[in-house]
């Protein structure tokens, strides 16, 4: 696998859709990660002006469209936890319209695929009026963010055709976690020096490998359980509830399933009124301290009918799981758990005989407000 940024070299090879060879792609892409941002000693290489600016900052804002976003909300719990710095995410059509309350010295995180979302350019053109400083995080060298923004860091991903975004998502979610353990070991916490990002980075790639390797088995679990049905949910609690909603996503934009991503403790508060005999309800376990209440909760949709399938950490995991995924540290355990979910849109789509590349109404980069 070598890494190409030419979108004409871009081929799909023996695959049938591009989504699927993007997919397969994922391991490679950590191990490219790896060699880009790590030393031989296993620590993060990222330019120290740009972490002295982080540093200085007392709150990060990180702001994304679609499934940009969902990587965010896994890259916020990242920062919070291994840095100590108060983060948060935010939508940029909604930030660039109705900011919030900034904090005194705000540092702004871009995560962009293309580069080129126009939403989040209207928020990084009053960034920049403002001379706050700032990072995007985009697959796109040279692109509008990149070149628009204080810094940039490269996803490395090669070119990603399929318009549902798939090895974007992890491949943000890893230099997330890259930059998080940098920025927690530049300001001396103790998290971060205890968390072996190249160890874990390695057991990920092999983890991922292992899970596009069982496609079979997620293909047939996708015909049995999303192949008819109109509407699906997947839940969970905390970044297994943040993985629900891309998961989500997913399902929707390349099968047209009516899915939800939910907050597993907030179904009782009226959404389980929408469950009905054999609804899909998809519980992403992989937290300790949720496992249980989100397995009760998935409980309460079986006593209404749902037909419930669990995808969980294999310290976690139960007899009757659908998909159980290697053990990884759990801050990071998204980088798995989203792959299963990717996989269960494809075949869903595929099933369908639906255009898994080119979805109905949905283009691969929007350059309109
Ligand atoms: C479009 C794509 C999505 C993508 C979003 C943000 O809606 O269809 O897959 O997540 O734009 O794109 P970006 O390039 O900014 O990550």
């Amino acid at each position: 696998f070598t890494v190409n940024m030419d979108p004409d070299a871009a081929d799909k090879g023996a695959y049938p859709f591009y989504m699927l060879k993007e997919i397969d792609e994922q391991p490679a892409v950590m191990r490219r990660l790896v060699q880009e941002y790590l030393g031989a000693d296993g620590q993060p290489q990222i330019d120290t002006e740009l972490l002295a600016q982080m540093k200085a900052a007392d709150h990060l804002y990180i702001i994304g469209a679609g499934t940009s976003y969902h990587a965010g909300l896994i890259g916020a719990r990242l920062f919070e936890r291994l840095a100590h710095v108060p983060t948060t995410v935010h939508i940029s059509s909604e930030f660039a319209y109705e900011q919030p309350l900034l904090s005194d010295n705000p540092f702004f995180i871009f995560l962009s695929q293309s580069g080129e979302t126009a939403d989040s350019r209207e928020v990084l053109v009053h960034v920049n009026e403002n001379h706050w400083p700032s990072l995007t995080i985009t697959n796109v060298d040279k692109s509008t963010l990149s070149r628009e923004a204080t810094h940039t860091l490269l996803l490395y991903a090669g070119p990603e055709i399929a318009v549902a975004s798939t090895k974007a998502y992890t491949a943000q979610v890893a230099v997330q976690a890259i930059l998080a353990k940098a920025l927690g070991e530049f300001v001396g916490n103790q998290a971060a020096q205890s968390f072996d990002i190249k160890d874990e980075l390695a057991k990920v790639a092999n983890g991922m490998q292992a899970l596009v390797d069982s496609k079979e088995e997620i293909e047939a679990i996708a015909a049995n359980a999303l192949a008819k049905p109109r509407n699906a949910f997947y839940i969970g609690r905390g970044i297994d509830w943040a993985v629900s909603l891309e998961a989500a996503l997913k399902l929707k934009e390349i099968s047209y399933v009516q899915a939800e991503g939910f907050a597993s403790g907030e179904l009782k508060h009226g959404t389980i009124a929408l469950i009905e005999k054999d609804t899909p309800v998809v519980g992403i376990i992989t937290q300790d301290r949720t496992a249980g209440l989100t397995r009760s909760n998935l409980e309460e949709t079986a006593a209404r009918g749902a037909n419930v399938l669990t995808i969980a950490a294999r310290h976690l995991a139960k007899e009757d799981d659908a998909i159980i995924l290697p053990d990884v540290d759990p801050m990071i355990a998204p980088l798995l758990s989203v792959v299963p979910a990717q996989l269960l849109a494809y075949y869903t789509s595929l099933g369908k005989g639906l255009d898994v590349d080119k979805p109905r109404n949905l283009a691969k980069s929007v350059t309109v407000q």
